[in-house]
């Protein structure tokens, strides 16, 4: 591998733990990707910097009340409130994506994993799926609680497609090679 490392962020709220597995998965496929780093934050711990470092954006957020978690929202609140990045939109270009955990089939995952890819299209980022439509996710209660084998799977299946989209860009632009494939 010698083009450029790529650096994969992976952003999340978890109150008891499944979402977090799923960032787990989703780190751990796109580091597998050669010439990826790949990291894990809380939503609260993520600085200015290591968004400002990252080539790609992926966070992850339990269903609350129907929609993303406060703390979630409250991250890309502070783009704005505590980051400044409104209205230069440093973020612009960088590949970004969502996964969300819910205890019911219909309880909001989707919404809450489109608040997250709004937020990005706000910031000009460029978002992306895995092998579903919008993003990853698990419905965590009822006949089989927890995050089944098949999540892990999509959550994986995000994290090697957003750092395989990354690289792509990189290439485009470290050497004007014009529109991608
Ligand atoms: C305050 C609160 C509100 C919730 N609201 C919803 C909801 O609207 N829809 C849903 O499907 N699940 C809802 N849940 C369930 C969680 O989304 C679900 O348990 C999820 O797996 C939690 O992820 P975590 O283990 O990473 O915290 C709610 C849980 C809490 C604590």
């Amino acid at each position: 591998m010698t083009g450029p490392v790529v650096r994969v962020l992976v952003a999340f709220h978890s109150r008891r733990g499944h979402v977090e597995t799923l960032a787990a998965e989703v780190a751990a496929a796109a580091g597998s990707v050669p010439g990826t780093e790949a990291s894990l934050r809380h939503v609260s711990a993520v600085t200015r910097d290591e968004l400002l470092g990252c080539d790609a954006l992926v966070v992850g957020t339990p269903v609350h009340t129907g929609s993303m978690a406060a703390p979630v929202k409250q991250f890309f609140d502070d783009w704005h409130l505590r980051f400044d990045f409104y209205p230069d939109r440093p973020m612009r270009d960088r590949v970004g994506a969502a996964f969300a955990a819910g205890g019911q089939g219909d309880g909001g995952r989707e919404l809450a994993m489109l608040g997250i890819l709004s937020a990005m299209l706000h910031h000009h980022m460029l978002v992306v799926a895995g092998d579903s439509g919008i993003g990853a996710s698990a419905a965590t209660e009822g006949e089989a609680p927890g995050v089944a084998g098949a999540d892990r799977e999509r959550a994986r299946a995000l994290g090697r497609r957003v750092a395989e989209v990354a690289h792509r860009l990189r290439r485009g632009c470290d050497d004007q090679a014009g529109p991608l494939p």
